[in-house]
């Protein structure tokens, strides 16, 4: 198994989107994970349309959609347009989301559920035969720096064994540090959201952070 590394280019300064994700393509990571936001469902914003289609035109690396947004099924089309691969969305935010993933299966693109820290496995189980990616979110949604929530970790090892009976793909996000990683990996976690902890601000450039990551997967091989 090799890791999927997805930093959030919510940690990043729109000043230079351009440049920046010129260097996260050549960088070595696998998937670009988009945060959008609607000031509704959580009390922020993220990405702007104009602002994906400028992440779109210069990069081939497939783009996931992280939806903080109530009703999301009103903009997968859209979202479509600026050329997303994988679309999250939180159950809880839509009143049919077996509809919404599938159409977005319709659309080409991957669906995928988010997790809240406070959703249980139970109440989405029905969703996993419909999705190819699970997002487990290890903070409260909204905003980028927030402390890792220690007390998910129960909920993510009963999915991993959950998942031994479907297909998707298992990604962390939030609070991610090397050292969380690192165990969560060993529990048969291949999904990294890459945020401030270890990617983002660092004095190393993201191609020796990325190279290092890949290091430790070997290591606990
Ligand atoms: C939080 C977002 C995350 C976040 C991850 O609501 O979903 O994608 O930006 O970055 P860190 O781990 O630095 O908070
Ligand atoms: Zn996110």
């Amino acid at each position: 198994m090799e890791k999927l590394l997805c930093p959030s280019l919510l940690n990043l300064s729109d000043d230079y989107l351009k440049d920046e994700i010129i260097r996260l393509d050549q960088s070595g990571v696998d998937i670009l994970h988009i945060d959008v936001m609607d000031g509704e469902y959580v009390p922020n914003f993220g990405m702007s349309f104009q602002e994906i289609k400028t992440v779109r035109a210069n990069t081939s690396l497939p783009l996931d959609l992280h939806m903080m947004m109530k009703n999301p099924g009103r903009y997968i089309r859209r979202y479509a347009e600026c050329g997303i691969n994988i679309m999250y969305i939180h159950p809880d935010s839509e009143p049919i989301p077996t509809e919404t993933l599938a159409e977005i299966r319709e659309l080409g693109i991957h669906p995928g559920i988010v997790i809240n820290p406070g959703i249980s496995l139970e109440s989405v189980a029905e969703l996993f035969p419909l999705v190819d990616y699970v997002l487990v979110m290890t903070v409260n949604p909204g905003f980028a720096g927030r402390d890792y929530l220690p007390w998910v970790e129960p909920k993510i090892e009963r999915l991993v064994e959950i998942r031994k009976k479907y297909q998707f793909h298992i990604v962390i996000d939030g609070g991610v540090t090397w050292e969380i990683m690192e165990r969560l990996w060993n529990k048969g976690i291949e999904g990294f959201v890459l945020g401030k902890q270890i990617l983002f601000g660092q004095e190393e450039d993201y191609k020796t952070i990325i190279k290092k990551v890949r290091k430790h997967s070997n290591f606990s091989c």
